[in-house]
């Protein structure tokens, strides 16, 4: 059950009413986090919390971490050695400071928290946060530490409060959680668990409520987006093009994204979609992680190199002007300078308008961590290099590319020149142009005038 404002007693009548506390939550890692940190912070507002910038003036201190890559935990540890900083601070000053660690370090780790840094009060997982007011409120009058790591059986969407305001016109909206795949690299089945989709209707009015307050654009997310599977109006499970097409209906709502997908799950209506839904916008962050067919069987990916080449040439065929992104892991245990060049053949081949690439790290649990043909940090910086150096002139000729379109763009934000604002292109570039703020939430047609390898300059029509 949310706790609500009737719930705590602790709470004298002015508090109930507006906020008296501070909240402030640092965000590691993907853009879950992203999405879960500002539902931690909604589910504080109605206990009397309000979000603050400065860590100083913070009464509840929330690391949301990440586990996904190398040394997450020491960051995480690192980081909480300075909180402690403040905490003793504002103690000085007779303030008292609760500190949460929540995310994927926290249900990894759990209890190993709170041994080694006895600053923290609470360990909530991805999975209980939803809890969070009320253990924070035990954790503050019973003085006791906290650890909350269950996988409940409920739904924590259902006892979260309805969204606030959004930032931004372009909002992120969580449909699935967990992955059943298990890559042999990869924590994220260990952290989040198995795969789970929330109802179309419960999204339906999410959406909508983001949208009532001016959201213009949705990127649905999932660990494994493109499994979604879940419950619609009848009762029948629905697929993520349904869900895209039951989110097409909105209308204010103008563009649809999702992220991130597994190949093996892009399915012939997803790809119709890309064809037929006009407010999918065409741009797609589809990982193929390794170019090697033995590599691939390593990690577990249950897809070869052949496969995803025409997997793409199907979805090209849907929407000729797809911009793709992916993931790859350079330094899988065992991997030769062959292999490696394979998959900097598949980049030649197929193309990509952006991509993230990372070094192999072993990852406490997973079955890669066993394996003992580690390739030497060496080599994988320098097979990293390369590989870099050739996304980045993929990326610079695909901004390039661009230079004299017209391309509608969703203002965003105000850029960091005065008179500037920032939006994105249907293709995600960052597009800058001098406008005034009345454009801000609106989609405006930018005359592209210059591309930079990360972004590109325009000029409003
Ligand atoms: N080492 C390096 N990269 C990893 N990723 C996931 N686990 C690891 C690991 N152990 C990368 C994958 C994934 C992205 C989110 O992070 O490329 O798609
Ligand atoms: Fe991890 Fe993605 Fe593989 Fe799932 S599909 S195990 S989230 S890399």
């Amino acid at each position: 059950m949310a706790i609500t404002q009737k719930d705590l007693p602790h709470l004298s009548e002015r508090e109930k009413v507006m906020p008296t506390k501070k909240v402030f939550v640092k965000t590691y890692g993907c853009q879950m986090n992203v999405y879960d940190s500002e539902r931690m912070i909604e589910a504080l507002a109605p206990v009397g919390f309000d979000e603050t910038t400065s860590i100083e003036d913070a009464d509840v201190i929330v690391l949301n971490t990440c586990h996904i890559r190398e040394k997450a935990a020491e960051k995480v540890y690192s980081e909480l050695g300075r909180i402690r900083q403040v905490k003793l601070a504002r103690q000085a000053e007779g303030k008292r400071t609760t500190i949460a660690v929540a995310g994927c370090v926290a249900q990894a780790e759990g209890q190993e928290i709170i041994d080694r840094a006895k600053v923290v009060d609470v360990v909530v997982g991805p999975q209980s946060y939803q809890q969070l007011p009320s253990l924070i409120f035990e954790a503050e009058t019973q003085g006791r530490k906290i650890v909350k790591l269950d996988f409940p059986e409920r739904d924590k969407f259902q006892d979260l409060p309805k969204r606030t305001k959004p930032r931004q016109a372009s909002a992120f909206l969580t449909v699935q959680e967990g992955c059943d795949k298990f890559c042999t690299f990869c924590v994220v089945p260990y952290t989040r668990g198995m795969e789970f989709s929330r109802s179309v209707g419960d999204i339906v009015q999410e959406a909508r409520s983001l949208v009532e307050q001016g959201v213009r654009e949705l990127t649905l997310l999932g660990q494994n987006v493109n499994a979604y599977h879940g419950e619609g109006a009848g009762g029948n499970s629905q697929s993520l093009a349904q869900l895209l097409a039951a989110l097409g209906e909105i209308d204010d709502l103008h563009r649809l994204r999702y992220t991130t997908s597994h190949p093996n799950d892009m399915s012939d209506d997803l790809i119709e979609a890309h064809r037929s839904n006009s407010k999918l916008m065409p741009y797609l962050h589809l990982p193929f992680q390794a170019g090697s067919d033995r590599i691939l069987a390593a990690m577990n990916r249950k897809h070869t190199a052949t496969a995803y080449r025409s997997l793409i040439s199907r979805i090209r065929v849907a929407r000729p002007d797809l911009a793709l992104s992916t993931d790859i892991i350079v330094g899988f245990p065992g991997e030769t300078e062959a292999e490696f060049a394979e998959t900097l053949a598949m980049v030649e081949d197929i193309g990509f308008a952006q991509a993230y690439s990372f070094k192999y790290s072993p990852r406490p649990g997973t079955p890669a961590s066993m394996l003992e043909d580690h390739v030497p940090e060496a080599v994988q910086t320098e097979r990293l290099h390369r590989l870099q150096a050739l996304l980045e002139g993929q990326q610079s000729s695909f901004n390039a590319s661009c230079v004299g379109q017209v391309m509608p763009v969703l203002f965003e934000r105000a850029g960091r020149d005065t008179g500037q604002l920032v939006g994105r292109s249907p293709y995600l570039q960052a597009v800058h142009a001098n406008a005034s703020e009345t454009l801000l939430g609106g989609i405006h047609p930018v005359e592209i005038s210059i591309a930079n390898r990360h972004s590109l300059t325009g000029v409003v029509l």
